[in-house]
Order: C-alpha cells, then sequence, then structure tokens
C-alpha cells in the first residue's frame, strides 16, 4: 500500500457535504443484467447509490474509510452492512458477489493500489457479475489545477502525490479503463465532462464511467 487513504472526517470536519440517496442513472438501465442480490460497495460514502439498491431489495456490504460517511448510512437504512476500514485491507469474498461498485474511489488511490483493487473484484467477482467503476478522467480540471500547485507532486501515469497528506490522486483515461478490463463485456464506457451542481459553488467535473460484466 502507497500513501494514507484520503480522510473524508478530517478534510470535511466543518462542513460534511451530505450526498442525497439517488439511483444512477446509468446502473438503474442495466439493473436486469445483475444475476443475483448480492452487492459490494467499495467507498459506499453516504450510500447515494447503495440505500436505493437496499430498498430495491439487494443485499449491500458497503465499505468506508469515513465513520461519520458510515454513520449517515446507519441513520438513513438499517438495511446495510457496513464494514469501517481502507479498502485496500478489504478481502473480497470469491464468488459472493453480483454487483461490485465503486463509484468516485479509486481515483483518491495511487495506481499501484487500485489497479490491485481491480484485480481483486475480476478475480472474485461471480462469472456473470455486474462491475462499475467511476473515476476521474485527464479532463477533470482538477489535473490541471494539482499541477501547478505546490502540494502535489506530477508523479506517472497521472498520478499527483500530495506531499502534504501523504495521499494520492490519480486520474484515468478510457483507453487505459477499458484494457484494465479487457477480458470482460463492455456494457457501458463514458468519458464524460460537465458542470456539477451537487455543491454551494457549482464546476466541472471530468470522469470515466465503465460498467462491464465477467463472462468467463
Ligand atoms: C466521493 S465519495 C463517493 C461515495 C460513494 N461511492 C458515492 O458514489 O456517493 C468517496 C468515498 O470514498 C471513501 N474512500 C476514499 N478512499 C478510501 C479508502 N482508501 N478506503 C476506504 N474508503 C475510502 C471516502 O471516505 C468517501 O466516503
Amino acid at each position: 500500500m502507497i500513501g494514507k487513504p484520503v480522510d473524508y472526517d478530517k478534510k470535511f470536519k466543518d462542513n460534511f457535504p451530505i450526498f442525497p440517496a439517488k439511483l444512477d442513472f446509468e446502473l438503474r438501465k442495466y439493473l436486469t443484467l445483475i444475476p443475483g442480490k448480492e452487492v459490494l460497495d467499495l467507498g459506499i460514502g453516504q450510500g447515494r447509490n447503495s440505500i436505493p439498491l437496499a430498498e430495491l431489495g439487494f443485499n449491500i456490504t458497503g465499505v468506508d474509510y469515513s465513520t461519520k460517511c458510515l454513520d449517515i448510512c446507519k441513520s438513513s437504512c438499517d438495511k446495510l452492512n457496513l464494514v469501517q476500514c481502507d479498502i485496500r485491507n478489504f478481502n473480497i469474498e470469491n464468488d459472493k458477489y453480483d454487483l461490485i461498485q465503486s463509484r468516485f474511489v479509486l481515483q483518491f488511490l495511487h495506481k499501484k493500489d487500485s489497479y490491485e483493487i481491480i484485480k481483486n473484484i475480476k478475480s472474485n467477482i461471480k462469472i456473470n457479475g455486474i462491475v462499475y467503476i467511476y473515476v476521474f478522467s485527464l479532463n477533470d480540471p482538477k489535473y490541471q489545477k494539482n499541477s501547478i500547485s505546490s502540494e502535489f507532486e506530477l508523479l506517472e501515469n497521472n498520478i499527483f502525490h500530495n506531499k502534504i497528506a501523504d495521499t494520492y490522486i490519480s486520474f484515468f483515461t478510457k483507453e487505459e479503463v477499458l484494457n484494465l478490463f479487457e477480458d470482460f463485456k463492455t456494457i457501458c464506457i463514458c468519458d464524460e465532462y460537465r458542470l456539477e451542481l451537487d455543491r454551494e459553488t457549482p464546476y466541472y467535473a471530468g470522469f470515466i464511467r465503465y460498467i462491464g460484466q465477467r463472462i468467463k
């Protein structure tokens, strides 16, 4: 493991953002492809996407480092199985999960760690299981911002090291994500850039969204 996990409890101590639960519109289209009811959410956050899935009858295991996020999950839904730990230390049980999602999380790791997690997801998800990964793209304005900030050092492969917090932030390309899942069936791959309105001050964001299926 390289560096420390991003500590949301510390980072947002006095101004914790609240993300209301809302089933991801892209995943909603593909719910019928999920072969069963077991879901693993790596970096569940406040359960934005998993609470609506729990309400649809899915059994959710949610992992997160932030106790504050997990408390928000608990107070919003009593059906979640929650685990407080660094996702790099979480053992994915083999052949248990029908859907494994990690939305807006793997970008907060050094790629050596995120690639390792993706390898574990791929080898442990059930055959026909669905993977949902959502990460920052190179078009995200934070890439340029970090490039000129003295807080960050740009390493190889579009990884930034935050020298003060000893954390990492990584930016991905569509080809890179497709390459990581070359043995999976691609259901959806999108390179997105848009104005986000979920915070007090609107901001632009760039993402790679990947949904794929294990076929062998
Ligand atoms: C932007 S939020 C996304 C939350 C959720 N996946 C969603 O779609 O709303 C990122 C979450 O990842 C968690 N996180 C980041 N790095 C982590 C790590 N190494 N281990 C566990 N959780 C982590 C943070 O605590 C935070 O709750």
